[in-house]
């Protein structure tokens, strides 16, 4: 078993760690503090590809495969969280269903510009009471002559109030339940759709994070991505891609927090010792190296199987929950380390341990996480 990366792999690592250094890094604190979403941080990243990393290059897409697609979010989460999700969701959440299930027409309209990073997407399927429960969203959509007319709110929509369009989960036959769940591409500027109050968030504040609603919006039969009743699964099927994008963006946020931890360690002085030298602080860097190195191994293995083209739901769910608790107790022990330093504005990793919460919550808690693992031990999946 070789557990090397690829040379194509290790340049694309590279090419990366510097765009990160030298594009996003200098910017991350100001984000945090603006709450500004990065479009032209967004818009270099999509010259090197990294808006549809893993989508052949025939739609769009930069062709590498999904252990690369890890890679980068990490990469890009090791010096900002804010921008590692907006990349996730642009690839994983929006782009990827549409490569999956959309016809060549709707490709051509829906993915290219959106692959290539000249616009954005984003994924709506959470609502203020539908979260963990997804098929009990109630947005509906009914069909009047060759349109859709959706009436509902989506909450907590990452890239929502900024996005170009939003793949859009509606109940088009709800005595159905979930079976009546249906994907539809809805665009900005369609009337009827209104973008509402960003959220005011604890961390990743650059992420244009939204709710979006729906007033007798009128959509074309021809944004329906797949069948009607179809849906549940796009959107399921959709987010065991996305859970390995957030699970690499906890391996990255925590990386992050690591590697400053390990240079405050060296660096800061206490009873005549650099701090490193206390088997206290190193017991710390020692559980956050072996840790790291376990999620990081978890969230490879799942995008390898997911390259196999085999179903990895599980893998997905084992790599999502165990990065993003990591990266919770990564950043916690990295701010232990900093002290009162840590604490402060001043040091990133009061916001790296901000910006890690999240990734035990979105794209599925650790207790959704657990379920899904459990049903696919006990061989429902
Ligand atoms: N791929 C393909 N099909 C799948 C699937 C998958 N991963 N998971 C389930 N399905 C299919 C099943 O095969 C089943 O199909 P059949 O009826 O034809 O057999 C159907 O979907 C229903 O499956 P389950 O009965 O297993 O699903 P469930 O309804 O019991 O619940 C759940 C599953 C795990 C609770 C699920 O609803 C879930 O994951 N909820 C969490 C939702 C979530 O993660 N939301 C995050 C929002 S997105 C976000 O956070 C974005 C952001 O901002 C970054």
């Amino acid at each position: 078993m070789n557990l090397d990366l690829s040379e194509e792999q290790k340049l694309l690592q590279r090419t990366v760690r510097e765009f990160a250094e030298s594009e996003v890094k200098p910017l991350a604190r100001e984000l945090d503090e603006s709450g500004q979403f990065p479009r032209e941080t967004f818009r270099k990243a999509a010259d090197l590809g990294l808006t549809a990393v893993a989508l052949p290059e025939s739609e769009g897409g930069a062709g590498f495969d999904h252990v690369s697609y890890s890679i980068v979010i990490e990469e890009i989460s090791r010096v900002c969280a804010s921008t590692g999700v907006i990349l996730s969701v642009q690839n994983s959440l929006y782009c990827d269903p549409i490569h999956r299930y959309g016809t060549s027409e709707q490709k051509a309209k829906f993915l290219g510009p959106f692959a290539r990073g000249e616009k954005i997407g984003c994924y709506a399927l959470t609502e203020p009471q539908a979260g963990s429960n997804a098929a009990a969203l109630a947005t509906k959509a009914v069909l009047k002559g060759g349109r859709y007319i959706v009436n509902g709110a989506k909450a907590w929509i990452t890239n929502g109030a900024v996005a170009d369009a939003a793949l859009v989960y509606v109940n088009t036959d709800p005595a159905k339940g979930e079976k009546g769940i249906t994907a539809l591409v809805i665009e900005r500027g369609t009337a009827g759709f209104k973008i509402g109050k960003e959220e005011k968030k604890l961390g990743i504040h650059a992420t244009a994070c939204a709710e979006l609603s729906f007033a007798d919006c009128e959509v074309p039969a021809a944004n329906r991505i797949g069948n009607e009743g179809e849906g549940y699964k796009v959107a399921l099927s959709t987010l065991d891609g996305g859970r390995i994008g957030i699970a690499a963006q906890a391996v990255g946020i925590a990386q992050g927090a690591f590697e400053l931890a390990l240079a405050y360690a060296r660096e800061r002085q206490a009873f005549g010792h650099p701090i490193a030298d206390f088997q206290a602080i190193q017991f710390m860097l020692a559980d956050m190296a072996t840790e790291i190195d376990a999620a990081r191994l978890l969230v490879r293995k799942a995008a390898w199987k997911q390259d196999t083209g085999a179903r990895f739901t599980t893998e997905a769910s084992i790599a999502k929950l165990f990065a993003s608790e990591l990266a919770t107790r990564v950043t916690h022990k990295a701010m232990q380390i900093h002290g009162g330093n840590g604490y402060s504005r001043e040091y990133a990793v009061e916001r790296m341990y901000r910006d890690a919460r999240i990734t035990e919550i979105y794209e599925g808690t650790s207790e959704i996480q657990r379920l899904v693992i459990a049903a696919g031990v006990l061989k429902r999946y």
